[in-house]
């Protein structure tokens, strides 16, 4: 580390993160949204909420959020759901291990704790999927106790206040900020809950990652970016990787028994229903596929090329509607796949070369 950045790190380490709670709570209690997760915050309504918004938005949010506390209003609903029901009610948010993960730890809830989330880190954190933010989002929302939850938003608007030049993926950066807040943090119930939903709605509102309403901002004061006039350089992010590719061919099959349908075994997405589909490399033909496969009769009326992007990797996927005289797999119509297949998002889209 060069001596000038040794130096801007020693003075954003030093920043006064005690004047910070003041003037943001009572901004956020005038300017706060409301949220369909701000009323009621029990512990497993906070708990939801913040698994689907690590997500997807806020305003996508919303709806799913609704629908799913609609149909499993309690941890007990969770833990004794179907799965293919709990998979339709996440469709389209993606990351399927993330609802999986929920209901596991919804079950251990019941079993172990009787239904009611425990109000302690080292338990809360024994739960799967659970890890640092969403600890702190349920003590402090749903409990009222002071802990914080440092997610994208909230290590934006600290990065700028302090101008601190720390690597926002570096663990040991998130777990200062989370000491330094905790210590910081009011010593009331509905403060506790107002200063973590603060910090996010900040980030969410006016500390945004493009653009910057420094102007009606509550800490325009305390902020060293805004005095030296550095926002955009920060947050400091790791340096992007490339996404691996995969080439699949995707197929859309229609028998009399209606459109072919089956549970990835292995790669991405394992365990989710697909229409049948192959990796390949180039040269490869989509004859061949379906008759490795044994489809009987087919013909290939279309072709259309999609792409999906995960996290990690991407997919170009050229997909095909086939019609045929039989083929191997379960078969749904289209309006039970419409309503009772939970189809990711990357394979719902194929959907469209049948029509287009
Ligand atoms: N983003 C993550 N958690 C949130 C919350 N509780 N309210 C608004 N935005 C959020």
């Amino acid at each position: 580390m060069t001596d000038q950045k040794q130096e801007q790190l020693k003075r954003a380490e030093g920043f006064p993160f005690e004047r910070v709670p003041a003037p943001l709570i009572a901004w956020y209690r005038a300017n706060k949204r409301d949220l369909p997760w701000r009323v009621n915050p029990t512990p497993y309504r906070v708990w939801v909420s913040e698994i689907m918004l690590q997500q997807t938005r806020v305003e996508a949010a919303k709806e799913y959020y609704l629908r799913f506390l609609s149909a499993l209003p309690t941890v007990f609903d969770l833990a004794a759901c179907e799965e293919e029901k709990l998979l339709k009610l996440w469709e389209g948010l993606g990351y399927y291990s993330r609802v999986r993960n929920m209901q596991k730890a919804a079950k251990l809830v019941v079993e172990n704790y009787g239904g009611e989330f425990p109000a302690e880190e080292k338990a809360l954190k024994g739960l799967p999927g659970i890890g640092d933010y969403t600890v702190g989002a349920v003590l402090s929302i749903a409990f009222g106790l002071p802990y914080p939850a440092v997610d994208g938003n909230v290590l934006r608007v600290l990065s700028r206040v302090s101008e601190n030049p720390s690597d926002i993926s570096d663990t040991k950066y998130r777990e200062f900020l989370r000491e330094k807040l905790r210590a910081v943090y009011p010593q009331d119930r509905q403060g506790c809950s107002d200063f973590t939903q603060a910090l996010m709605e900040l980030g969410a509102l006016i500390c945004k990652p493009a653009v910057i309403e420094c102007s009606v901002c509550p800490l325009k004061e305390l902020c060293s970016a805004r005095k030296n006039g550095t926002q955009k350089e920060y947050p400091v992010m790791p340096e992007k990787k490339g996404k691996r590719e995969e080439s699949l061919f995707v197929f859309v099959i229609e028998t009399e028994k209606g459109i072919a349908i089956r549970k990835r075994e292995a790669g991405v997405l394992k365990g989710m229903n697909e229409f049948p589909s192959a990796v390949v490399k180039e040269g490869d033909l989509p004859e061949e596929t379906l008759k490795e496969w044994g489809v009987s009769a087919f013909n290939i009326v279309r072709q259309k090329k999609y792409t999906h992007i995960f996290t990690h990797i991407r997919w170009n996927m050229t997909c095909f509607f086939v019609r045929a005289e039989d083929a191997p797999f379960a078969a749904y119509s289209r309006e039970e796949i419409e309503r009772e297949v939970a189809l990711p998002t990357a394979f719902k889209q194929c959907l469209g070369v049948m029509i287009d």
